[in-house]
């Protein structure tokens, strides 16, 4: 990897949208022009989406507004810069916090504009280009056993759908048990890492993947039907998803999954729909009811009978 700084600093210069030739880069920076043409190889293959213009420069295709810690701490009312990280290129946010859970604090975030080895659920990879979209991850710490975070990522999901829809306006949902939707597609998939730590305590690494402005030259890194939310501010979003989590996780905590059923079956993307459950090698058909206490999603099947089922991925029965 080239010096970050001064992929930084380039990045900066460019993030206006607007044509910059290579000379006018290479002065601010104090670089060559065949210097700088080194680097927009790099910032390529970070997923910036950038145009070379014969004789006059580069211009990105669109504009990068970029995280800033003190965006983000004047518009957050609980911010504590000890317990904030914002690492411009990780391996995975979630992984930087697991890595340090010894000595971490609850509520001690991570953010990134770009991961090389993001990751997803079931051993997948979280595609992560640079500065497009959202990567997030939380640490927490339970001072109970497993059971006490029975539904952890139902209400993740829950307090994740309430900041998208306030700063969106657009009609964000759930989907059972870890992800967002919106117009049926994924918009946002939600990673749960659970390590017991010394004692009792349960200690939880929230990681959160938000497609935002990602634009795709090949499509088929991405396996599923995908959405993105559009451009809003990534800064108010940190800051909003910072309280948001922080006041649910202390409810969570207090109250339990079931003060958040009625706002979860509210949420649900599903409700009501005909769906499939598969759960490894077995299919099971229903309409989906919304989830009870223990977070199991409830499946209306033959003669009106509802079970609950724990585990699995459920998808739109008509896309079969
Ligand atoms: C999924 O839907 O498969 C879950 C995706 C979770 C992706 C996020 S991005 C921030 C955090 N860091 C990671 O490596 N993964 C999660």
């Amino acid at each position: 990897m080239r010096n970050i700084n001064q992929l930084l600093k380039i990045i900066t210069v460019l993030s206006d949208g607007q044509l910059h030739s290579g000379e006018a880069i290479g002065a601010i920076l104090g670089m060559s022009r065949s210097a700088i043409n080194k680097y927009v190889k790099t910032l390529r293959s970070l997923g910036i989406h950038l145009t070379s213009v014969p004789n006059r420069g580069y211009q990105l295709s669109q504009r990068i507004s970029l995280l800033d810690e003190k965006k983000i701490a004047v518009q957050c009312n609980i911010f504590n810069p000890k317990r904030f990280y914002l690492i411009p290129i990780i391996d995975s946010t979630n992984q930087f916090l697991l890595n340090r859970i010894e000595q971490l604090d609850s509520a001690t975030v991570c953010v990134a504009e770009y991961q090389y080895n993001g990751r997803g659920r079931r051993g997948r990879s979280w595609f992560s280009p640079f500065g497009t979209n959202l990567y997030f991850s939380m640490y927490w710490k339970f001072a109970a056993g497993p059971l006490a975070v029975t539904g952890l990522s139902l209400v993740v999901g829950i307090a994740i759908a309430k900041v998208l829809r306030q700063l969106s306006g657009k009609a964000i949902t759930v989907k059972w048990p870890n992800d967002l939707y919106l117009d049926d597609k994924k918009l946002a998939g939600i990673l749960v890492d659970m390590v017991g730590r010394s004692g009792d305590d349960l200690h939880v690494v929230i990681g959160v993947g938000i497609n935002l402005m990602m634009q795709l030259s090949t499509p088929e890194v991405i396996d599923q039907k995908w959405i993105k939310l559009g451009n809003i501010d990534r800064n108010q979003l940190v800051a909003k998803l910072i309280s948001s989590l922080s006041d649910t996780l202390v409810e969570f905590e207090q109250k339990g999954l079931v003060n958040f059923i009625n706002e979860w079956n509210e949420l649900d993307n599903f409700i009501n729909r005909p769906i499939k459950l598969i759960i490894g090698d077995e299919t099971i058909y229903g309409i989906s009811q919304g989830i009870n206490e223990q977070g199991a999603i409830l499946l209306q099947q033959e003669e009106g009978c509802i079970k609950p089922y724990i585990g699995g991925e459920i998808s739109l029965r008509a896309n079969d």
